[in-house]
């Protein structure tokens, strides 16, 4: 984050409170009766429970706005979470519009994950880890079952490292822990085995100095039950809590939220019940039901007024969630027009469908006798799932209708950009087995999967990292020459990454290394489709790098 710890005396503390006597209260015009409730109900729990596009998260920035220039808190006082990236950035940016450079106090306003990795480096070692420690991605924690399945002698093939991922992705988004983990839920697993490696895989990453994305919540769980001094401290800091898309909070966020907040009581939580989309992660609507049960008092506040939509289309989501079970059950209503009606179309597979979709869009573009014509970018087509693009993806190339694809894989979740996040996690940290597993032959320098797992024997044998094990190798006659040579060559090359690190800023080491790695080379001449994206993403982090 970019604001400089001095930042609280950087500002100074009349000035937040200044705000709301020069602007007045003017961010609260606009608001409907409800909305405005919701907004000025400051202190004591709050749930806002209100239906799609009804300004559930204008109430929850709003809010945060008449925190701070009524002067209640200061902005590195306030706990904001939202699901995505996205969403915090966009509320981040919101807020700014309403109280200005104030905003950029927001010190923890983030995703879950984002302000739980903050509280976990400050406080790491009390769960065995130091505050540098490394999260992993899905492709190294597979990698690091495998080898604890491995060493465990279950077979991979049969107990895949993908489902023993899953398998404890869902444990953790419990809050479970190995020793916390309910009696029958272990058993499963690989006859039986399940909690055993469950602990055994904790271990290895403890050793790596790693965490999985699941204990960035699960250890902030272990932290505050083990330390009660640390969690009175966040009680101190955090005056108020919000947070938005609360439906999709699963048993560890919401465990992690109470904890948090019960000692001022000053939560403000909004969301959908009819929302919500993360059930098999493990979200719990329940989570609605508890919070009246666990914070007592609570002032329940509904929304009804849809500003988002004709009502045609809300009468027609209406009827179809009506049909849902577990609902708290609520009306929606507007005062937009009616609009056109919704219309269902059943097709046999997916060409049918895109041909379908694409007439019609054709015919939107040209307009008719009492049709205005569209704009392409005023289209847009949801799909569930990203392989159900593949078919309008083909017939938009064939018809020339131009189109943009939204989503995809994250960023940050790329092969290219995890390639080089191994690249310079391995040079601050030579004993990261898994980054040296992942690039030791990306690109392709000659170093098979049997060199590799040669080397992972010498290291699991000696108890040391296979970086050192690496070492070892090529001073003896273990391996082919040519493989030698080429593992010295990668070795030396890595020292001297290690050595520019000092002085060399990271934008222009990773440049270094991505050019004498011969990793952008091997981009440039791959001639399959996705490798120009790919050297441009490399473009885009380097860039981001400053
Ligand atoms: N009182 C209001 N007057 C006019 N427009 C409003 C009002 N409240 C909300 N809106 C507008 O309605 C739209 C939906 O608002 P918002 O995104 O806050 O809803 P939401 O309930 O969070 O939606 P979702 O369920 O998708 O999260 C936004 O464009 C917002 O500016
Ligand atoms: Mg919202």
């Amino acid at each position: 984050m970019s604001v400089p710890e001095s930042f609280d005396n950087a500002l100074p503390a009349t000035r937040v409170s200044d705000l709301a006597r020069v602007r007045g209260p003017d961010y609260l015009e606009g608001l409907n009766p409800e909305q405005r409730a919701a907004v000025e109900a400051t202190e004591g729990p709050v749930l806002v429970l209100a239906g799609a596009g009804t300004g559930k998260t204008r109430v929850l920035t709003t809010r945060l706005a008449h925190i701070l220039a009524t002067g209640r808190a200061k902005p590195w006082e306030l706990l904001v979470v939202t699901f995505t990236n996205k969403a915090a950035r966009e509320m981040r940016e919101r807020i700014t519009h309403i109280i200005g450079p104030a905003a950029e106090g927001l010190r923890w306003l983030g995703t879950f994950h984002s302000v739980a990795a903050q509280i976990l480096r400050r406080n790491a070692e009390l769960v065995g880890l130091k505050s540098n420690f490394t999260i992993l991605d899905t492709d190294d924690q597979e990698r690091l079952i495998k080898q604890v399945l491995e060493a465990e002698n279950v077979d991979a093939k049969r107990w895949t490292p993908k489902a023993m991922a899953g398998l404890i992705d869902h444990w953790k988004n419990r809050g479970w822990t190995p020793d916390r983990l309910p009696p029958s839920e272990g058993t499963e697993f690989a006859g039986g085995k399940g909690q055993t490696l469950y602990r055994l895989y904790q271990e290895r990453l403890r050793v790596l100095n790693a965490c999985d994305f699941g204990d960035l919540l699960l250890h902030n769980l272990t932290i505050f039950m083990n330390n009660p001094d640390v969690l009175a401290d966040f009680h101190e800091r955090f005056k108020y809590v919000l947070v938005d898309e609360y439906q999709d909070t699963n048993v560890a966020q919401y465990l992690w939220l109470r904890l948090l907040a019960q000692k001022r009581q000053n939560v403000c939580c909004v969301g959908d019940d009819d929302q919500s989309i993360y059930g098999w992660r493990g979200a719990e609507v329940d989570n609605i039901l508890r919070f009246e049960r666990d914070f007592p008092g609570a002032t329940v506040i509904r929304l009804e007024r849809n500003y988002r939509s004709t009502s045609h289309i809300l009468a027609a989501a209406s009827g179809l969630i009506k049909a849902n079970k577990g609902r708290l059950g609520k009306t929606l209503w507007t005062e937009s027009n009616d609009g056109e009606k919704v219309i269902v179309r059943g097709v046999w597979d997916g060409e049918a469908e895109s041909r379908l979709i694409a007439e019609e869009i054709e015919r939107a573009k040209k307009g008719g006798t009492e049709k205005e014509p569209r704009k392409f970018r005023d289209m847009a087509i949801l799909v569930r799932a990203s392989f159900q693009m593949r078919a309008f993806e083909e017939r938009f190339v064939m018809l020339q209708i131009p189109y943009t694809v939204v989503g995809g894989p994250r960023f940050f979740e790329r092969a290219e950009i995890r390639d080089v996040h191994a690249y310079l996690r391995l040079i601050q940290s030579p004993d990261d087995d898994l980054a040296f597993e992942r690039i030791v032959n990306v690109p392709k320098r000659g170093i098979g999967d049997t060199t590799v797992q040669k080397l992972l024997h010498i290291a699991r044998v000696g108890g040391v990292p296979v970086m050192h094990a690496a070492r070892q190798a090529v001073q003896t006659d273990e391996l082919a020459a040519r493989t030698r040579t080429a593992l010295s060559n990668f070795l030396r090359d890595l020292d001297r990454w290690r050595a520019q690190a000092q002085t060399l800023h990271h934008s222009r080491l990773t440049e270094q290394v991505l050019e004498a790695s011969g990793y952008t080379d091997a981009l440039r001449l791959d001639k399959t489709p996705t490798a120009q994206t790919r050297l441009e993403n490399l473009k885009e982090l380097v860039q981001s790098m400053g």
